[in-house]
């Protein structure tokens, strides 16, 4: 039996495109079950400031092709401590809020078993929401292709006057401290090499890749950096490859925050009426301290303390292929 009267959704740490589509999902999933919701502005300090919104269908309307969330985010630390727990549960029944539709990153979910911890009678379902897919559980985060497909469109241009001019670019793309917006983006864009996390990097390494482009007749470079790269910072990277090899003028791109805006694509709407359809079904049916995620083609449900404590694998084989095919 349903024990789920009302669940409120909300958004936390970075945003992500597909939020608002997750968003409108997830309401409409829970009214057509006669659940009512409640939003929670700015995550879990709306929660503890008593900042909720009744959400009826009307009001995800013509939100699901938006970028950003309409119910805004923030990353809260106040969350994490004891008094700021209290303030949001206080604030949670107040508003008979039974539910929690969580839509983040890892440390949402890791303030959502905090708060658990404490309070028990708040059943939590997560929704990996950002841009850079780190999160076990789920091959794709909510945000992702957008990213990469923002990038794609930056690198492109790039491409056309790198060219034009006979230039090398390191441009450099975010996921904290993962490759993944990083080799997306250099496989689809045919980028000359590229500099990942997950992988041992080295300024010879990277030198005779581009001699051997050069060689190859190739008229401009592209090295996509990804932001949590160990051999330094891009502005580094750039400087030591200049200093060993100068047949390119250099130049340096950092795509930056563009990558988290803009209308999600489609395969990030579609993924997020799938998330936000799932996290209201297994709230409906008792199941709490999950998060939803797309494996092997399904929506299935991983342990939070599973999903915040093991990391996704990489894809060895995407280096290995774009290696074979850059130059
Ligand atoms: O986690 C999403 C992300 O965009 C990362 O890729 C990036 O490192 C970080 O957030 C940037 O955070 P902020 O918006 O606080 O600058």
């Amino acid at each position: 039996m349903n024990t789920i009267k009302k669940i409120g959704i909300f958004c936390s740490g970075g945003d992500s495109p597909g939020m608002n589509a997750c968003i409108r999902a997830a309401v409409r999933a829970a009214l057509n079950k006669n659940v009512k919701v409640t939003g929670i502005i700015r995550g879990y300090q709306g929660m503890i400031d008593n900042e909720f919104i009744a959400l009826t269908s009307r009001s995800v309307s013509n939100i699901v092709h938006r970028g950003g969330t309409i119910l805004r985010t923030a990353r809260c630390q106040e969350f994490m401590t004891k008094e700021g727990m209290k303030k949001a549960w206080e604030n949670l029944k107040k508003h008979e809020v039974d539910g929690l539709v969580a839509i983040g990153g890892d440390g949402t979910f890791r303030g959502a078993i905090e708060f658990s911890n404490i309070y028990k009678d708040i059943s939590i379902i997560g929704i990996p929401g950002t841009i850079d897919n780190d999160t076990y559980g789920t091959e794709f985060t909510l945000g992702f292709d957008t990213a990469v497909n923002t990038v794609i469109d930056a690198v492109d241009k790039i491409r056309d006057t790198a060219d034009s001019h006979h230039r090398l670019f390191f441009i450099e793309v975010m996921g904290r401290k993962s490759g993944w917006i990083a080799l997306y983006s250099a496989l689809a864009c045919g980028a000359e090499a590229v500099l990942l996390p997950e992988e041992p990097d080295s300024i010879d390494k990277l030198v005779e890749s581009l001699q051997e482009a050069k060689q190859k007749g190739k008229q401009s470079s592209i090295v996509i950096v990804a932001e949590g790269e160990e051999l330094g910072s891009t502005v580094e990277i750039a400087k030591k490859v200049k200093e060993r090899f100068d047949f390119y003028d250099i130049r340096i791109s950092v795509l930056g925050h563009v990558q988290r805006g803009g209308s999600p694509s489609c395969f990030d709407r579609v993924l997020a009426a799938r998330l936000g359809v799932k996290a209201v079904d297994a709230l409906i049916e008792g199941a709490s301290l999950k998060m939803a995620g797309l494996m092997n083609g399904e929506i299935v449900l991983t342990p939070f303390h599973e999903s915040i404590s093991k990391s996704p694998a990489f894809n060895r084989d995407l280096i290995r292929i774009a290696g074979v095919i850059s130059k």
